[in-house]
């Protein structure tokens, strides 16, 4: 088709839906049924994705969820406001448990008690009080920095403004989620995709009496900044919030065991269809609160938390297509492209068929009529197809051999820790120059957990991308946004936002940036210990240099968390000139600033080593207090070892001699208590 006609059919399909939108909520009259203008939505959508130069005011696209981002003040959270890791089954849960026991080094006998929570389907918001009064209301944002949304929260009528308890701390965060309940929905739903789409397009109204329109309601379930924190158990809390006049679900409760985990999980799956709101699972949280200290973090989720999702929905529809993607690691995953199908409210028109081994045993053909399975928000997948329903004629699937992207030939990796080959296929991309490659790199370069460049998603890149105005990282510094503000759908105002987003994200620090970067095998954890190893991007450059690279590396391997593989990986990355040049070209663009280790905490500036198993608490536990107090932890005895502490569970004597020849200070338990103040 030509761009004329393209145009033509992407008009008239908005035009077609103006007038449904118009004939329901102006007059109240629908024209279709929920399902069709699903699918006419998603078609304009699929066109917009696929023809970037297409942009129209009244589009789907332009309606929900779309965010200028000036449109708010930005306040960073006191706390930030984390996520969950997710559980799909009893499995997920029974290794959840463990690792908790296991970092706690409980004995058998201890239990541990859980809240249990719903977990709502919503948009999730903080709300600071100060002395009883609501200051200050903000949404997640990217979990550290929100947004202020104070005057519309205030319109949620389960919101207290004032609350005269005389319990009630001075300084107290709230944490809850705002939606919307399916009954409240049914009168609203043309205008969203989904009752969740609608509590955070009606949160972000510019205008608070639009808020006020649409009825949201509001569950309280968590906290951030406490002071006083006059309560010592989940449970007790979510008492307490009841009591200041907040709104805490009527299903939460205790459990015990991972039977009764089990069971509650079964008993509120079958009770979803008959509750008034969507909740896509349920949340399990250490109800002791000292624990959950303990516990603490690991990148962006608790480890004294999960979200134990619901089985997922179905549906049926025909493979059209089979795609192979590549990502930005290599990895080739073919994805199916199938007739449009509605599952559960959500259009589906992808499913992944995750890598070669499960076409080959799922038997899966183009043509065939697939079963397609959706779970929240991850990426839907093929489950199996109908062979009754199959085309005499269809062919099997011969995945490819050479890379779609660049041609080299793939490869499956022996993968050290499982003993065996890898199931998924690989680009080996040999001159790191692989186009497809090069192009999802950007696109994590510039992702919430990298530089952070708001309002420059994968659709922008990927646009840019099209246009040949963006290779390499460097090239996202000097892009020409007089140029882009001339293009279709950009303008004066979304360029010059684009440009400060672009600017602000260059301060950044040191673990970031290696992050960013995007080498293989080198995700947020490990770039945190280089960056703690580096320092400043000054040390950090001595790696370009063949010399000095060879003694960093060897050094790294010392390291805790970082061994052959990730020594490996970063070897080949810096003996690659395309690599060196895309680095320092990029380094030149940034204000890299240094790794703030803690300048404080009992371990500071001492690198400890552990061996054999500590009676009060995992190994986990001790690195982490380590980390804390601003310590290094080792792997290897050596000179540089400050501390060796010597657990009274079977410690290696080989380590402890040696350590005793290096002249290394040697701790017993007692003495590592004693130094923990235990
Ligand atoms: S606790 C660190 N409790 O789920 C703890 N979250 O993936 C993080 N959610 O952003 C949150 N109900 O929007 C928590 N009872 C509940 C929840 C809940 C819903 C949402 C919330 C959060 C997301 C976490």
């Amino acid at each position: 088709m030509q761009r004329k006609e393209i145009e033509k059919v992407y008009i008239k399909k908005i035009k077609e839906l103006t007038k449904y939108d118009k004939a329901y909520f102006k007059h109240d009259r629908p024209l279709i049924f929920d399902r069709d203008y699903d699918i006419l939505k998603k078609e304009i959508l699929d066109l917009e994705k696929k023809y970037r130069y297409l942009e129209n005011k009244d589009s789907p696209s332009k309606k929900v969820g779309y965010k200028p981002s000036d449109k708010f003040k930005k306040v960073t959270h006191d706390i930030p406001m984390l996520s969950l890791a997710n559980a799909f089954s009893k499995e997920n849960i029974k290794d959840f448990l463990k690792k908790i026991r296991n970092f706690l080094n409980l004995k058998d006998s201890e239990k541990i008690a859980f809240s249990v929570e719903p977990k709502i389907d919503g948009i999730s918001a903080s709300l600071k009080y100060i002395d009883g009064i609501f200051v200050l209301g903000l949404s997640r944002g990217d979990g550290k920095t929100g947004e202020d949304i104070t005057n519309n929260l205030k319109t949620i009528i389960d919101i207290p403004k004032k609350i005269n308890k005389s319990n009630f701390p001075k300084t107290l965060d709230v944490r809850g989620e705002i939606y919307i309940s399916k009954s409240d929905f049914k009168k609203i739903a043309k205008k969203f995709a989904n009752p969740r789409n609608a509590a955070g397009g009606s949160l972000r109204q510019k205008d608070p009496n639009e808020t006020k329109k649409i009825p949201l309601k509001f569950v309280a379930y968590g906290f951030g900044i406490v002071e006083p924190q006059n309560f010592e158990k989940q449970s007790e809390y979510l008492k307490l919030l009841k009591t200041w006049g907040f709104n805490t679900n009527s299903l939460n409760k205790i459990v015990n065991s991972i039977e009764d985990i089990d069971k509650n999980h079964r008993t509120i799956e079958a009770l979803r269809p008959t509750i008034d709101y969507d909740l896509d699972g349920l949340v399990y949280k250490v109800n002791d609160l000292k624990l959950q200290k303990r516990l603490g973090f690991v990148s962006n989720s608790p480890r004294w938390a999960i979200a134990h999702k619901f089985s997922a929905e179905k549906g049926f529809s025909i493979i059209k297509n089979i795609e192979i993607q590549v990502g930005r690691t290599g990895a080739l995953t073919p994805v199916a492209k199938i007739e449009p199908v509605n599952i559960g409210g959500v259009v589906v028109s992808n499913a992944t068929l995750h890598n070669e081994d499960e076409i080959n045993r799922k038997d899966i053909r183009i043509g065939d009529t697939a079963c397609i399975q959706r779970a929240g928000d991850v990426i839907p997948q093929v489950l199996y197809v109908d062979k009754a329903k199959r085309n005499k004629n269809t062919k099997k699937f011969n995945f490819p051999d050479k890379c779609p992207s660049c041609g080299s030939k793939t490869i499956k990796e022996f993968n050290y820790s499982t003993k065996k080959k890898d199931a998924v296929t690989r680009c080996p991309d040999p001159k790191f120059n692989c186009k497809e490659i090069l192009r999802e790199k950007l696109k994590h370069f510039a992702s919430k957990d990298a530089l952070n460049i708001d309002g420059f998603g994968k659709k922008i890149i990927q646009n840019f991308w099209d246009l040949n105005m963006i290779k390499y990282p460097a090239d996202i510094f000097n892009l020409n946004f007089k140029k882009i503000s001339s293009f279709e759908g950009w303008g004066d105002l979304s360029a010059s936002n684009l440009e400060k987003a672009i600017k602000k994200s260059q301060k950044i620090s040191l673990d970031k940036l290696i992050f960013a970067i995007g080498i293989r095998h080198i995700g947020q954890e490990n770039a945190k210990t280089l960056a703690e190893y580096f320092v400043s991007i000054k040390k950090f450059e001595e790696l370009f240099d063949r010399e000095k690279r060879k003694k960093i590396l060897n050094y790294l391997l010392e390291l805790d968390g970082i061994g052959e593989t990730q020594v490996n990986s970063l070897e080949t990355f810096f003996l690659h000139s395309a690599n060196l040049n895309a680095i320092s070209n990029l380094i030149k663009e940034l204000n890299v600033t240094d790794f703030k280790i803690r300048k404080s905490g009992i371990f500071y500036g001492k690198t400890i080593m552990f061996t054999g198993g500590l009676s009060k608490m995992s190994r986990a536990e001790a690195k982490a207090l380590v980390a804390k107090e601003g310590g290094k932890i080792l792997g290897t005895a050596s000179k540089k070892l400050d501390y060796l502490v010597v657990g009274d569970s079977k410690p290696t004597p080989k380590k402890v001699e040696q350590a005793k020849q290096l002249n290394i200070k040697i701790l017993d338990e007692n003495s590592w208590y004693g130094l923990l103040n235990r």
